[in-house]
């Protein structure tokens, strides 16, 4: 499908759940998070349907996100929904990689074909600080298990404050070469600011060339991160929802006063 300003869309990011089992610093407030209520969570069936319909309508690249997709029950049986669509070249996951050890070898005989994990820093003490509480050993141990699992290429996200060359970043991108790991540098962003920048070896925040739509955990079809508008699947059905989502999608994102990131999932 084509937007008004003629951008090819066929990336569609499926935000799983607004929970997460870490609550990273610019991504959550320390506590009084408005979680979604359970019955406004679409089920993978109903998730499955709309994603059906994004197919049939030129979505062919799928990254699960969250919140942490991981800490959503029945991941795994979504994956394998989502993988047995043959239109699908391209089904991705990020994911903080905390419980990335359990869970890779049954992503990938699943189907999953790849994992962008989230890691700012090499060292444990700023990592918990980070994270307000995380493990960094449990992120090593998990893209170790990506590994051995073959969800390659393993790319890393890594959040910077002022630039690449910051002493964190520096250390990330020696284990990353180390590793045989691609490095991803995303700015820190503001959302209800309005402060966006593009991502440094990846695609996010390049408007004139954005391809994606969102669906977030309790059914929401949104044509940009930076933007207020969102569109209901229960409401109004899946197809009138892309339709509508891929007609106001904005030459460029501007602000977002209404979501998070750990709610429309990055
Ligand atoms: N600014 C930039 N990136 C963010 N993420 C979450 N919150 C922010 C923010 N405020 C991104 C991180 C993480 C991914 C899941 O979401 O890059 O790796
Ligand atoms: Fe696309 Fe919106 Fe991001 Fe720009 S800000 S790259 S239009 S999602």
């Amino acid at each position: 499908m084509f937007d008004q300003y003629n951008r090819l869309i066929n990336y569609l990011r499926i935000s799983v759940t607004d929970r997460c089992n870490l609550r990273c610093e610019y991504c959550m407030p320390a506590e009084g998070i408005q979680l979604m209520s359970h019955t406004d969570i679409l089920s993978y069936e109903e998730m499955f349907d709309v994603v059906k319909v994004g197919v049939s309508l030129g979505i062919s690249k799928v990254r699960i996100t969250g919140g942490e997709p991981l800490v959503r029950k029945g991941i795994v049986s979504f994956v394998e929904m989502l993988s047995s669509l043959s239109e699908i070249r391209d089904l991705g996951m990020t994911t903080n990689g905390i419980l990335l050890k359990k869970f890779a070898h049954e992503l990938a005989a699943a189907g999953l074909h790849r994992v962008n994990i989230s890691l700012d820093t090499m060292d444990p003490e700023k990592f918990r600080q980070i994270t307000r509480g995380g493990d960094i050993n449990a992120v090593f141990r998990g893209i170790e298990a990506a590994q051995n699992a073959g969800l390659h290429p393993i790319k890393i996200n890594t959040v910077i404050r002022q630039s690449r060359e910051e002493p964190d970043a520096v250390a990330v991108k020696e284990f990353c070469e180390k590793n045989n790991l691609e490095i991803r540098y995303i700015h820190v962003m503001e959302l209800s600011k309005g402060e966006f920048s593009v991502v440094e070896g990846g695609e996010g925040g390049d408007c004139a060339n954005c391809n994606r739509l969102r669906l977030t955990a309790n059914g929401m079809i949104t044509p940009c991160l930076f933007s207020n508008r969102k569109y209901n699947v229960r409401e109004l059905g899946a197809e009138e929802a892309f339709n509508q989502a891929l007609s106001n999608k904005p030459a460029c994102g501007t602000v977002n006063e209404v979501g998070q990131f750990y709610n429309i999932g990055g």
